[in-house]
């Protein structure tokens, strides 16, 4: 069958951006299906870097359809200037090779202005969002208050749910001027139109042609709102199951999930993280891995590599492969702690991810140590030349995992690979 889908087992910035770039050379097509311009994925091609937010990281090949589905929460002025800044980069965006889901909600100006207001009343309890309106856009979604993309093209349709939108707000919301936003939106409209298609149409033709089709997750399995660190989550699902919403397919056409994992974890935003280093480890990994974000510049927590976690990424996805990312940024360390169990305050061993917050919180990581390789691994593509504590530190984690690793990043260029065939 032909779609895969990749998602980020911690979270967030795993590398997904860089991975699906690689794998993009071998589908036709690459679709978002969640999320919006909260997301930021590099890609790093010779001399250019891009740094996508909404546009599938397979845009950098010519001959990849890329497809926005309907989960996805679009900011369509966000949307225009990624495809202009595309443009000024040598890439073209066309309506032939991107498309935009008619019914994907629209990000609007007050969703933003929300979004702070929020963080702001929450004082001590805030989430870090990244600023840019998701929750609310989601928030009205679920409402069925919210405007989607093939909305934009009717002044009446969009006058007539900035109405309702003024009706259902809370008494202390600044009414939204209907007529500058029906303008403005509705010239946005205009501009994305050539691009709007029926998604779960277009990805469905296509996987009855055959087409191969890479799903691109954004954001992680902790930040799903299911899933993850409730509330020091996002506002979408990014797991795999999600992509059958987002995208509009069948869970049969599915058959393969690869989860990216970062070779130590990382966490930007509020909320628990067990293997977070606070003394000069943690400085440490974050100027050798440039560990800022890449959406709103702000430093990345940093940790170990916490198996607790990917075994419960491995479980909610039911993920197939593993992708390993940045382990060159591990070269120069001695040692390398993992997690693999955690122990509550109450003396409690725990191996699962326990789902209630305060559990959690009140986690403290058990870590095993395996000896560092103190050399540099960024310019090998060939798993046999790793050094063996290396390998040792691969096949720990596909054991612990149990779930292969078919792809070692070693740097953030698309030539700084190895792809493992096998692992003995
Ligand atoms: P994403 O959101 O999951 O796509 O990840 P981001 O792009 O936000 O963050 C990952 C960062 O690490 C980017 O700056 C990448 O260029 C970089 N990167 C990806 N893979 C590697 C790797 O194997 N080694 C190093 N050193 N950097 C990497
Ligand atoms: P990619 O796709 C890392 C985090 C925010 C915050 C929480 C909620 O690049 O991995 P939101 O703005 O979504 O309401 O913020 O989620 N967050 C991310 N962290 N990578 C991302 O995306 C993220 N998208 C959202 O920092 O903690
Ligand atoms: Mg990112």
């Amino acid at each position: 069958m032909p779609v895969k889908i990749l998602v980020g087992t911690q979270w967030g910035d795993e590398g997904k951006g860089k991975i699906t770039d690689i794998l993009a050379a071998q589908v036709e097509m690459v679709v978002r299906y969640q999320g919006g311009n909260n997301a930021g994925h590099t890609v790093e091609v010779g001399d250019k870097t891009f740094k996508l937010h909404l546009i599938p990281s397979g845009v950098l090949y010519s001959d990849v359809i890329c497809v926005i589905g309907n989960g996805v929460v679009i900011d369509p002025e966000i949307l225009l200037q990624e495809i202009d800044t595309l443009s000024q980069k040598g890439i073209t965006v066309s309506p032939k090779s991107f498309k935009i889901s008619s019914i994907a909600h629209i990000i609007l100006p007050h969703h933003k202005h929300l979004d702070s207001q929020q963080e702001f009343t929450r004082k001590t309890k805030k989430i870090g969002t990244t600023g840019r309106g998701i929750g609310p856009a989601y928030t009205d979604k679920i409402a069925r208050k919210g405007i989607r993309v093939q909305d934009l093209f009717s002044k009446e349709r969009i006058s007539n749910l900035i109405k309702l939108q003024n009706w259902t707000k809370l008494l202390s919301h600044i009414p939204l001027n209907e007529k500058d936003i029906v303008e403005k939106y509705y010239q946005y409209g205009q501009q994305l139109k050539p691009y709007v298609v029926d998604s779960s149409l277009f990805i469905n033709n296509a996987i009855d042609d055959n087409k191969m089709i890479l799903m691109e997750g954004a954001q992680g399995t902790m930040l799903d709102v299911d899933h993850g660190t409730y509330p020091y989550v996002t506002s979408s699902n990014p797991i795999a199951g999600a992509s059958c919403i987002g995208a509009g397919i069948g869970p049969h056409k599915i058959d393969q999930v690869i989860g990216v994992t970062k070779a130590y974890a990382t966490r930007v935003g509020e909320g628990p993280f067990p293997t977070e280093l606070t003394d000069d480890s943690g400085e440490y990994l974050r100027e050798k891995g440039a560990e800022f974000g890449t959406t709103t510049g702000r430093p990345r927590r940093c940790g170990w590599l916490d198996l607790v976690v990917i075994r419960y990424a491995v479980r909610v996805n039911g993920i197939t492969e593993t992708c390993l990312t940045k382990l060159d940024v591990l070269d120069e360390l001695d040692t390398i702690y993992v997690c693999n169990s955690y122990q509550h305050e109450n003396g409690d061993v725990i191996k699962d991810f326990p789902l209630d917050p305060e559990v959690f919180s009140n986690c403290k990581p058990i870590y095993e140590n395996i000896s560092g390789w103190k050399s540099d691994i960024s310019q090998i593509t060939d798993y046999d030349a790793l050094p063996t504590q290396a390998k040792d530190y691969i096949k720990y984690i596909e054991e612990l995992t149990k779930v292969p690793i078919s792809m070692v990043s070693v740097g953030s260029k698309r030539k700084q690979v190895i792809h493992l065939l096998k692992v003995d």
